[in-house]
Parts: C-alpha cells; structure tokens; sequence
C-alpha cells in the first residue's frame, strides 16, 4: 500500500491523495485509495484520478461513510475522476453523487486459444491432479488439430509480422504515435512508465509479463500489446496499440505469442473503435461483473469516455492498484497476518471527517 499509494511516481500531483475516513474518536474505519495519472483531452493536458480499494468497516456500512469519502474523492482537484473494477454497491453510490458507468469500457473480448487446454483449466478445480495431468497431452493433441483446422473459428492464423521485446523508451514512443485518434488519452514519462510497470512485474501471482513490439516487414512498427498469463492459463492483455489497418496483424501475432506462453485463452479491455475486427477474430464480448466509472464536472470529458473515444487501457485503469496475498511456500501451520503501522512515512492522507 506504501509504495502504490504515497510512492508513486505522480506524487508532485498536489491534492489528490488517498483517503480515509476518521470518527470523531480518531479511529480510521474507512478507505479509498487514489492515485493521479496524468492524461491529455485533445491535445491539452488534463488531471485524471484513479480509485481503488474502497473499503468501509463493516460495523460502519449503511452509514455515511462510504458516501462522504466517494463525495470527498469527487470533489478532489483532478478534472476527471475513474473508478475501475468497481463492484454494483460503488457503482450505485457513485452514480448518486453524479457519476456515470462507462459501459463500453466495462466490457471485455475474450477469446479461445487452445480449446480443450480450456475446458480442462475450467474442469481443473474439481479433478484430481493426476487425471489432468494425464489429459494433458491428450488435450495438446486437440489442440494442435483444431487450431489447423481450415474452416475452424479457433484456427490461428500464422503470424506475417516480427516481434520484438519492447522496452519502456520504446513502449513510451509507441504510446505518443500510435493511439492518436483518440481524444483522451495517458501521458507517461520513463519514469512513471517503468513504475507502472515494474509494480505489475512484481506482482509474483501474476506470472511473466511480456511486452512486445510488432513489426512489418519494412520494419514499421504495426503496434503493441502488453499481456500476462496467470496460472491458471488465462492471459490478461493490459495493453494493445494498433489502428484499423493494422490490428489484425496485432491479433495474430498477440494470439500465437500467448499460445506459445501458455494461454489457454486471452482477455482484454473491449476496444470500440475495434469491434469488427475482434469479430472477424473469433472474440466474444462480456462483462465480467464489474465496472468503469466516471465523474466529471466537464461533460465533455465524460461523453468522450462515453462515446469510446478515449486511451483507457487496464494499465490505465486499476491492475497495477490490486493486491494479492501471495501464499508462501510451504505453507506455515499457523501465521498471523501482521501489519505494521512504523513502516509508513508521514506523507498526508486527506481526512473525510465524521458526518456526525
Ligand atoms: C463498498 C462499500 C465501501 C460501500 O459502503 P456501504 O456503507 O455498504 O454503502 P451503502 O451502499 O450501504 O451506502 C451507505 C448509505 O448511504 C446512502 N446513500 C447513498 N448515496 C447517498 C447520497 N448521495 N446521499 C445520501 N445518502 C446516500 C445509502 O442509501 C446507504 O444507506 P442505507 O443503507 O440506509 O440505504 C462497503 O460495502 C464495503 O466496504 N464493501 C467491501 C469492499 C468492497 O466491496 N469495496 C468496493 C470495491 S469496488
């Protein structure tokens, strides 16, 4: 929580900090973490905030807590306020205090790289381990035939362009180029950039993240793509950057890369203006049961977001802000879980005082 909530790289952002929720007493029972991301509204910068980990104390909920940091955290100084992965209880109170669900954004393509790989990764929780692993190269088998199939809607195709390792210089010179026709979109430093990133490659539970530059032939950059797998095969793209005449070429080399890595399927953030070409992929759409909201005192702003005209990837969004309790192992009979108070510098939180 240090390191994501008072040590990231957009701390000079003055006023837009996490907050928590103080009784009169002095006792903390609510918080909400933020975190400022600078982005640009067609061409002119503009001061976005992220939210994340909206918690009040149980013996506090069905009070006004929740709803005074949410009003505190609107009423904060950025030009645009996003909530990502937002359960139905924040998006009904944000939406009390004005806020919108930006609903193309809280839709996700998903798409079936290895079929039976799949279906066993589904069934896996319920089977013995030494039956999956016999089935496993049974399943490798299905595979390999499907994906060849000539008229099969999981058929790969192979992939007409290079890959190459993208570092953050050059991911940052693809982020500037490539995403232009949308209105709003991230700006990055290096700095920031390797932030974001190395908190999400740290992220032990999460598996390698690969970052890949795609190539023509005349060694153009096509665009990107950013993906994890997890370990239980599904690949989650954080990031892809491509325009209409070449996220075909993406698809392809993205699809046979995680195929490669390990994912039985891939999933990412819905892309609008990519629609056709997801379908034309074999992707399906869904909602996976949350959502991305917004607020803004600028309705410009919103309905660009609305209309799907903006940049707004995960990377964006609140993957780099989750946690996980990374089990250890071997596991320790019995262990505590400790938190210590010390570690934390005195960098200040924004108080939402008691309604009281
Ligand atoms: C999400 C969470 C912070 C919401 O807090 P909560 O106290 O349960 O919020 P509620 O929906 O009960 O809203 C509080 C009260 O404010 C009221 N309220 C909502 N908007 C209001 C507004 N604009 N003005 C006045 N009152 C309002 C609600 O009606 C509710 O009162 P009620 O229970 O008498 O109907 C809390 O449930 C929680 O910590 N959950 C676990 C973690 C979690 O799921 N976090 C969200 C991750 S995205």
């Amino acid at each position: 929580m240090t390191r994501i909530f008072l040590r990231h790289p957009w701390r000079d952002q003055s006023g837009i900090t996490s907050l928590v929720f103080e009784e009169n007493s002095g006792e903390i029972t609510g918080f909400l973490g933020v975190v400022p991301r600078p982005m640009s509204f067609n061409g002119r910068p503009v001061r976005a905030a992220i939210s994340s980990q909206f918690i009040v104390a149980p013996a506090r909920r069905s009070t006004l807590a929740a709803v005074k940091l949410l009003q505190a955290f609107v009423s904060g100084p950025q030009d645009l306020s996003i909530a990502d992965e937002a359960n139905d209880a924040s998006r009904k109170l944000l939406g009390s205090l004005g806020g919108s669900t930006a609903l193309l954004y809280s839709l996700y393509w998903f798409r079936i790289l290895q079929p039976a790989r799949f279906l066993l990764s589904r069934a896996g929780g319920g089977m013995p381990r030494s039956i999956a692993r016999t089935l496993l190269p049974v399943c490798r088998l299905i595979d390999a035939v499907t994906v060849r199939l000539p008229h099969s809607p999981l058929r790969r195709s192979e992939p007409s362009v290079i890959g190459i390792d993208l570092g953050t210089a050059h991911l940052l010179e693809c982020l500037s180029r490539v995403p232009r026709r949308c209105a709003l979109r991230p700006e990055y430093n290096e700095r920031s950039l390797e932030w974001l990133l190395s908190v999400i490659a740290h992220n032990d539970e999460c598996g390698d993240l690969r970052k890949v530059a795609v190539r023509n032939e005349r060694g153009e950059v096509a665009g990107w793509y950013i993906y994890i797998v997890t370990p239980n095969g599904l690949g989650e793209v954080l990031q892809l950057g491509a325009d209409e005449r070449t996220i075909k070429l993406v698809l392809d080399h993205l699809f046979d890369d995680a195929a490669r890595h390990g994912a039985a399927a891939l999933s990412g953030r819905f892309e609008p203006s990519f629609v056709q070409q997801f379908h034309e992929k074999y992707s399906m759409f869904h909602h996976r049961g949350h959502w991305l909201l917004v607020h803004s005192n600028n309705s410009e702003l919103a309905q660009a977001i609305h209309r799907g005209d903006a940049f707004l990837t995960r990377l964006e969004g609140e993957w780099s802000m989750r946690f996980r309790l990374i089990p250890q192992w071997p596991a320790p009979r019995q262990r505590k879980l400790r938190i210590s108070y010390h570690e934390v510098p005195p960098v200040p939180l924004d108080v939402a005082r008691s309604p009281s």
